[in-house]
């Protein structure tokens, strides 16, 4: 099989596909022949050693994958070979072929094409259990998503408004900005132009805050809240982990939560698998629109990776595998 894998912990260009032996299954595994990786910012960090998942070198990031079914294990009684399915892998993903627990494979639902499958679990699961579990987000609240036009932050914005949510987009150009509003938000906030402080105190506030940035915008965000607010701690895209005075979560009378999907997911599979089925029935319904906006090259994972270092993609990317 071939992998692109990170064979040092020096970001993006220390990146190379290798030839590596065909993985057979063990006991309760499925080898899965991959046709779509999404991409995602942990595949970044992971380049760089700044990930909490740390794989011995060297080896494939690729945190989510589809494809079909290519080998079972002994004892695999649940799928078939040819099936179409999805899973989250974590790391390992931006290769030909994974071996992987059959438990932890998702039968992709005809509804919807196996490209989207790829780029679908990773940000879609995260968002969906920020803002239902964690976040306890009700119709008719406001909701703040910075970075809104990245990965789980266009999710965030298409669940919010799936919920019910009035969705406030935060991010970084107009291009940005008017793709969030085709896919449900209804105020934008461009805060490479605006100051993000006056620009929620215009609005009168927000209920719900969804973080993945972290950096300068975080206290602004959070003095935005309106009493019972809830900020959610998705990630620090912008590298800078803010320190805030819990003075202010005081005077705010708000809540800071803490959002680690996937540390939540393998310790709740039942939950987890709840979250997808919803998610799968928005998407069926067409209430979610996942946007891809680039595709990729198995060759090409590193520039892939530069440009979500670089903020340029939009959505998703997706590293088309089967393409070669
Ligand atoms: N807690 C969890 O369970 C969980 C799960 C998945 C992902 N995450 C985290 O969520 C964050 C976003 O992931 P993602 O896959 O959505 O990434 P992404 O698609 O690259 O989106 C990140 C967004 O952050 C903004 N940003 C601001 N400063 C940036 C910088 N210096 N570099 C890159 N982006 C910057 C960009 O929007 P603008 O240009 O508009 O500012 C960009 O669209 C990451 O920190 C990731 O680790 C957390």
């Amino acid at each position: 099989m071939r992998a692109a894998c990170i064979t040092q912990l020096e970001g993006p260009d220390a990146i190379e596909v290798l030839d590596l032996p065909d993985p057979t299954p063990r006991k309760g595994q499925v080898v899965v022949a991959v046709e779509h990786a999404g991409l995602n910012f942990p595949d970044l960090l992971m380049s760089r050693g700044l990930y909490q998942i740390r794989p011995p070198l060297p080896f494939a990031p690729g945190g989510e994958i589809a494809g079909r079914v290519a080998a079972l294990g002994e004892g695999v009684t649940d799928f078939e070979v040819g099936d179409r399915v999805l899973a989250l892998t974590f790391f390992g993903g931006f290769a030909t072929q994974v071996a992987i627990p059959a438990a932890q494979l998702t039968r992709v639902p005809e509804s919807m094409d196996l490209e989207t499958a790829g780029a679908f679990a990773f940000t879609y699961a995260t968002s969906y259990h920020a803002l239902v579990d964690r976040g306890r987000l009700s119709a008719g609240e406001r909701l703040l998503v910075l970075g809104a036009a990245g990965g789980v932050g266009l999710a965030a914005v298409e669940i919010g408004a799936a919920l019910g949510a009035e969705v406030v987009a935060a991010a970084s150009s107009d291009e940005k900005l008017a793709l969030c509003a085709a896919h449900g938000a209804t105020h934008l906030v461009d805060y490479a132009k605006q100051d993000l402080k006056e620009a929620l105190k215009a609005l009168g506030g927000v209920d719900v805050v969804y973080d993945p940035v972290g950096g300068a915008y975080s206290e602004p965000s959070l003095r935005a809240l309106r009493p019972g607010g809830r900020h959610l701690v998705v990630g620090f895209a912008a590298g800078d982990i803010p320190a805030v005075r819990l003075n202010l979560v005081l005077l705010k009378q708000c809540e800071v939560v803490g959002v680690a999907w996937g540390s939540w997911a393998v310790a709740n599979p039942h939950r987890h698998r709840a979250n997808l089925d919803a998610l799968f029935a928005l998407h069926a319904e067409g209430k979610l629109r996942p946007h891809i906006s680039r595709r990729y090259t198995l060759d090409e994972v590193p520039q892939a990776l530069r440009d979500l270092d670089e903020r340029r993609v939009l959505g998703k990317g997706v590293i088309q595998v089967a393409a070669g």
